[in-house]
């Protein structure tokens, strides 16, 4: 079986966008595939979070896939740092990556204009990692958004390197992976562009109904269709966008109609929205809470993660030793 894996940032909670762009594929992949999915909390690092803060983080991203259905019984969910191998390979092949390289990366270059008072090592051969995180598991396929396309670039390009330079055909080159071809993008509701965290614009499956409504009512509109059966201005058409894929087809139908026949209340479709929505994140919300509050469930959860991945990394270290010559005594 072909051999999927992701890292996920251990930073925010989840919105919708992160829901039907990523999590949702996430959990369908896990059937059809041998999944790792891990939380890059060492990745996580280079942006110096607070030790106060970095243990709640990974437990909440930890309790939000879990609620969204990512099976612990069926994929491999794991603590990137619970796998010390992991940073072993990258050691390794840090060797065998160049700084000349590293610092042409699109995402290093974007980093360190924006944080130019912490440009630290570890920005440099995020890449690096990114690689150990892959082929440790030897994974084939991965899924990631446009802005990582690079940084797996670099990965085929470390682990096609090490081929190379040990003449071995060890590891497996790792692709990008879209899930099905239903690719989505959620807009936000603030007129124009993706729903985002850096946006500001998130609808959190962890938010409360009464946040909800105040988001959705304050999605920005216009003053309405002057004219019947008119083309929508790009923030009507999110709004409906995002009617289509929270509301039943009937909802969708009538709001439809009422826009084309000019006879819409943008404020009726906000309400009947903002309900939908709720109504779709309320079970999501009750179990990320249940969830999050469970210790001895995540404490076990975290333990078969990391035995497993454990399991699958350490035996393409000691494969890796051997063939870069490392010989017991
Ligand atoms: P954010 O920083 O906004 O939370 P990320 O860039 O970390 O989002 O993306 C995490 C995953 O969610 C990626 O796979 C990305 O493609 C997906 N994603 C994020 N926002 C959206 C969106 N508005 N629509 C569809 N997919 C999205
Ligand atoms: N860099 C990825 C991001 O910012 C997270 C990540 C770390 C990752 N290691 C990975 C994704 C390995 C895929 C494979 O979203």
């Amino acid at each position: 079986m072909e051999t999927v894996l992701s890292g996920i940032r251990s930073t925010g909670n989840l919105h919708l966008g992160n829901y039907f762009g990523a999590v949702r594929n996430f959990v369908k992949m896990q059937h059809e595939y041998n999944c790792y999915f891990f939380i890059a909390d060492l990745h996580s690092l280079t942006t110096h979070p607070k030790p106060e803060n970095l243990h709640d983080n990974i437990r909440k991203v930890l309790s939000e896939y879990i609620a969204c259905g990512i099976d612990p019984e069926v994929a491999t969910i794991y603590i990137q740092s619970d796998v010390p191998e992991i940073s072993q390979l990258y050691l390794l092949l840090n060797m065998n990556a160049y700084i000349g390289e590293l610092e042409r990366t699109t995402t290093f270059k974007e980093k360190i204009r924006k944080q130019p008072e912490n440009v630290n090592a570890g920005l440099l051969t995020y890449p690096v990692l990114m690689c150990a995180d892959i082929i440790i598991h030897n994974a084939n396929k991965v899924p990631v958004g446009k802005d990582q396309e690079q940084n797996l670039e670099m990965a085929r390009k470390f682990a096609k390197r090490f081929n190379h330079i040990y003449n071995v055909d060890y590891f497996t080159l790792p692709e990008p992976f879209n899930f099905g071809s239903d690719l989505v993008k959620v807009p936000g509701l603030d007129g124009t562009g993706k729903m985002g965290k850096s946006e500001g614009n998130g609808i959190y499956l962890i938010d409360e109904p009464s946040v909800i409504r105040k988001k959705v009512m304050r999605a920005v509109t216009d003053a309405g269709p002057e004219q019947p059966n008119s083309t929508k201005p790009e923030p009507v058409q999110n709004l409906f966008y995002l009617l289509e894929l929270m509301s039943e087809p009937d909802t969708v139908a009538h709001f439809e109609q009422a826009y084309n026949d000019c006879s819409i209340r943008y404020g009726d479709l906000k309400k009947q929205l903002a309900e939908d929505i709720i109504q779709f994140t309320t079970p999501y919300r009750e179990r990320i809470l249940e969830i999050y509050n469970d210790s001895e469930y995540l404490s076990k959860v975290v333990k078969n993660g990391a035995n497993r991945a454990r399991e699958s990394a350490s035996k393409t270290l000691r494969e890796v030793r051997e063939i870069i010559g490392y010989k017991s005594f």
